[in-house]
């Protein structure tokens, strides 16, 4: 029989299932970030530093299937936020660009209460937008994206991203989102980071 894609594919990588209790993907390791792992992420530097006094949490977790790489292949990751704050503002994931900055991602909510924030590289124009179970986000090129939990629970999500996207951590490291979500009167809303000390 000829070689294709389907035959070269692990059957491993063809076929995963969700241990959504876990949030895990099922034979898979995860990546973890801890709350000292995200300094600089928070508004409240303050804040930070007393609850890094506290202790250390576990804040995310990710597990990624890399099938193949090149032109036209998928990739994907779980994600899995756990909840809290930092001051008023929730807990959150990095967030990056892609590298190659035209690549656009898709959510997938599965569990728990969250929001993305989106951020177009150009203009600085923000955008939250819900991420719950059943809820599907659709992020362009050329955008920064982060998750936000603002509930109780584990908020897990899939993100789905063409193969040759790659993560383009530094930019947000560098100069952060111009925006935050709080909890304002026991509810997320976006603020400029910089009316928030
Ligand atoms: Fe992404």
């Amino acid at each position: 029989m000829k070689s294709s894609p389907l035959t070269q594919l692990d059957a491993a990588d063809g076929f995963v299932e969700i241990q959504l209790g876990e949030a895990m993907l099922v034979g898979r390791s995860r990546i973890e970030r801890r709350l000292s792992d995200l300094r600089g992420s928070f508004h409240d530097d303050a804040a930070y530093e007393a609850a890094l006094q506290r202790g250390d949490p576990l804040i995310y977790a990710v597990s990624s299937v890399e099938p193949a790489s090149g032109e036209g292949q998928m990739h994907y990751g779980l994600g899995v936020l756990y909840p809290g704050k930092i001051g008023r503002e929730y807990y959150l994931t990095k967030g990056h660009y892609h590298a190659r900055r035209s690549a656009a991602e898709v959510y997938v909510g599965l569990q728990g209460e969250g929001q993305m924030l989106l951020e177009d590289e150009a203009s600085g124009a923000s955008r939250m937008v819900p991420l719950h179970k059943h809820a599907v986000v659709y992020v362009p090129g050329f955008t920064a994206h982060r998750t936000v939990n603002t509930g109780g629970e584990p908020l897990v999500y899939l993100g789905i991203y063409p193969a040759d996207a790659g993560h383009d951590y530094g930019s947000i490291a560098s100069k952060n989102f111009r925006m935050v979500i709080l909890e304002r009167d026991g509810a997320p809303a976006m603020e400029e980071r910089f009316n928030n000390a």
